[in-house]
């Protein structure tokens, strides 16, 4: 069952480039152009779209909030992302006009389900963005745009977050496809990075060696930040709450542009930050800026552990430790970026002797609330 591996969570770490490749299967074609007629919403209604909503709970969570970053830019259009749990008892402003993306895996979170009848019952559209044939949601939404994952078993969610991330790109690649906005080189240019990038997170897979030992030298530390910034923002979140649920470690994710508004003050000696570098490339400002968020924390006594792109040189002298990630345009960075902290939360579950795929108070599907 779990194919060699000593835990699920191991093996669908494993799956996830075969996992990405699935969910763009048959969605780009020859022309680089998307197809998703299977979701079922109409062009027509497509470009009446005037404001997106996303909700979600957890790593689908966060699968949305990289999910917004991307929709603004392509698309234009305003796009909020809310936790379902808040989302379903506000009075949120939503009208026929309004596309609410739900993204679950299990398609049986109560709070995501009950936020996307909240969003109907006042006329909003619903897109269900889910990794479970014939689940709740997408039986309750109006249109559904599967995640070809496979089914996961492991608690805490790995493949089924990349697929979402790469759902949620089509989604929005697809936006701009219909709504003819930004759709020429620069899209163009990211569909074809996004058909190549199952290759890159197999590359990112082969050089985990170095993260896992890395672990399991922090095994005995209490806490751990993440910091990022732009999109590694929410990948931080991520790393973070891995951390939390597999080793049961004070973990917290943070935009390193706050660090100066609060959490600078937990920085002491030899504590492990994780820091998210974008792409030197592009948006170099962010990179300039996170580079010396890097070395106000180092100079106060953290221990830098970095992920940066692969060529980016201007973080050596700050990284303690320093993994390494392909080159990706920013906004797809989160796909690649994500997996070495997946690994990293994982080995040190183990190396602390905790039960990977089932860790303690969780359940693999929240269906209360
Ligand atoms: C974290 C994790 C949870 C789920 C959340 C939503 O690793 O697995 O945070 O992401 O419970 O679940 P779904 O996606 O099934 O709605």
């Amino acid at each position: 069952e779990k194919g060699g591996y000593d835990y699920f969570m191991l093996k669908e770490i494993a799956e996830q480039p075969k996992a990405v490749a699935d969910t763009l299967l048959g969605r780009i074609d020859a022309s680089g152009a998307l197809s998703l007629d299977e979701v079922r919403i109409s062009p027509s209604e497509l470009r009446e779209v005037d404001k997106v909503v996303v909700v979600a709970c957890g790593t689908a969570f966060h699968a949305g909030l990289i999910a917004k970053y991307a929709i603004e830019h392509w698309t234009r259009i305003p796009c909020e992302v809310e936790l379902a749990s808040e989302f379903r008892y506000r009075d949120p402003i939503l009208d026929a006009r309004t596309l609410v993306i739900a993204i679950s895996q299990s398609g049986e979170t109560m709070d995501t389900l009950m936020a996307l009848r909240h969003a109907r019952e006042q006329g909003a559209r619903v897109l269900a963005v889910c990794n479970t044939n014939g689940s709740t949601i997408p039986r309750e939404s109006d249109a559904v745009l599967y995640t070809h994952a496979g089914p996961e078993v492991a608690v805490a969610s790995t493949k089924a977050f990349l697929t979402q991330l790469v759902a949620c790109y089509l989604v929005a690649l697809y936006l701009g496809q219909v709504r003819g906005t930004k759709w020429g080189d620069e899209i163009q240019a990211v569909v074809r990075d996004l058909s190549r990038i199952s290759c890159e997170v197999e590359r990112v897979l082969e050089t985990m060696e170095p993260v896992r030992e890395l672990a399991r030298s922090l095994a005995g530390k209490n806490t751990v930040l993440f910091l990022g910034r732009h999109v590694g923002y929410p990948v931080a979140l991520e790393g973070a709450l891995k951390l939390k649920e597999l080793a049961y470690m004070h973990a917290e994710g943070f935009a390193a542009g706050e660090l100066k508004h609060g959490p600078i003050a937990l920085i002491e000696e030899d504590l492990p930050v994780v820091v998210v570098v974008p792409s030197p490339r592009g948006r170099s400002v962010l990179h300039d800026k996170i580079v010396s968020n890097i070395q106000e924390i180092r100079a106060r006594g953290a221990r830098t552990i970095v992920i940066a792109e692969e060529g980016d040189e201007a973080v050596v002298p700050y990284a303690d430790h320093l993994i390494r990630i392909p080159a990706t345009p920013t906004l797809l960075q989160p796909l690649v970026a994500t997996v070495p902290l997946q690994v990293f939360a994982c080995e040190l579950a183990t190396a602390r002797g905790n039960e990977v795929d089932q860790p303690r108070n969780l359940a693999k599907s929240v269906t209360v609330e």
